[in-house]
């Protein structure tokens, strides 16, 4: 079956209940929570697990005893963190900015040796900073830190460089960019940064090539040369984006 065909008798699946607005948030909630589990449940059979190694598996078997581990991402999301806080060494840092009920931020913690930091003001959606302490503590480490405040005052007295970045706190335009304003001072030469919910309107407008401004050494050849080390590294999909154009792509499609 095409893939085309494949989504569409998937889409036709979904049924839509029209949930006034005045109705109590309890029954919306109660169904918001059956459709996420379902979502989770799909994008963890579509993960292609076979080429998982022993860890990503171990990862999967862990994060699922948090509480309410389902609630805002997927387990693609989560192994994927995972894997880059797996990269990270012991003196590297990976810095999460909303930590919600923490399944970013252990998804940084399980079989890593990284240092962690988790910040929330828990000032949005149900304020869940009991069941953020329970879920943090099931897997803390000596390196792993939690700071219950707002992003700028914990930027106030930060001073080490940041390896691993996500930013998943207020999405409003204003925000977007001032948290990569203020952060940018601290990412070090190679930090990735990981920048939630990109399809939103005001996300994407507080976009970092044009808040931390662009790198134009990255040509054709030289993005040849990376995709060739990703390539021999095991990568089977290879692609760009933000600063990646045709040019780009026309080059490591010779990688075929
Ligand atoms: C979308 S949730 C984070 C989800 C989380 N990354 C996960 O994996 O479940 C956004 C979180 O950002 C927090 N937040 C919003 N504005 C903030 C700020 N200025 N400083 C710190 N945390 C903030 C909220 O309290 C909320 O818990």
């Amino acid at each position: 079956m095409e893939l085309s065909e494949h989504i569409l008798k998937e889409l036709n699946k979904i049924k839509f209940n029209y949930i006034h607005p005045e109705n109590k948030r309890s029954i919306k909630y109660q169904i918001y929570k059956k459709i996420r589990k379902n979502f989770f449940k799909n994008d963890l059979f579509n993960l292609n697990q076979d080429s998982f190694e022993e860890l990503d598996k171990d990862y999967l078997k862990k994060v699922k005893i948090i509480k309410d581990y389902n609630h805002m991402s997927t387990p693609a999301i989560g192994v994927m963190f995972n894997k880059i806080c797996r990269l990270l060494k012991k003196d590297q840092i990976f810095v999460n900015i909303g930590a919600y009920k923490g399944f970013s931020t252990i998804s940084g913690m399980i079989n890593t040796k990284c240092e962690v930091h988790s910040v929330d003001n828990f000032s949005e959606y149900d304020k869940p900073e009991k069941i953020m302490m329970q879920n943090f503590n099931l897997f803390k480490k000596e390196n792993h830190y939690f700071h219950n405040q707002d992003y700028e005052l914990f930027f106030k007295t930060w001073k080490k460089k940041i390896d691993f970045y996500i930013y998943d706190a207020w999405h409003s335009y204003e925000q977007q960019y001032k948290n990569l304003e203020i952060a940018n001072e601290f990412f070090s030469k190679n930090c990735l940064i990981y920048i939630d919910d990109y399809n939103d309107h005001e996300v994407q407008n507080g976009n970092p090539n044009i808040i931390l401004g662009s790198r134009k050494d990255i040509n054709p050849d030289k993005f040849y040369d990376f995709a060739k080390k990703f390539k021999n590294n095991g990568a089977t999909i290879l692609g760009g984006c933000c600063e990646i154009g045709p040019s780009h792509i026309n080059e490591i499609a010779k990688l075929k």
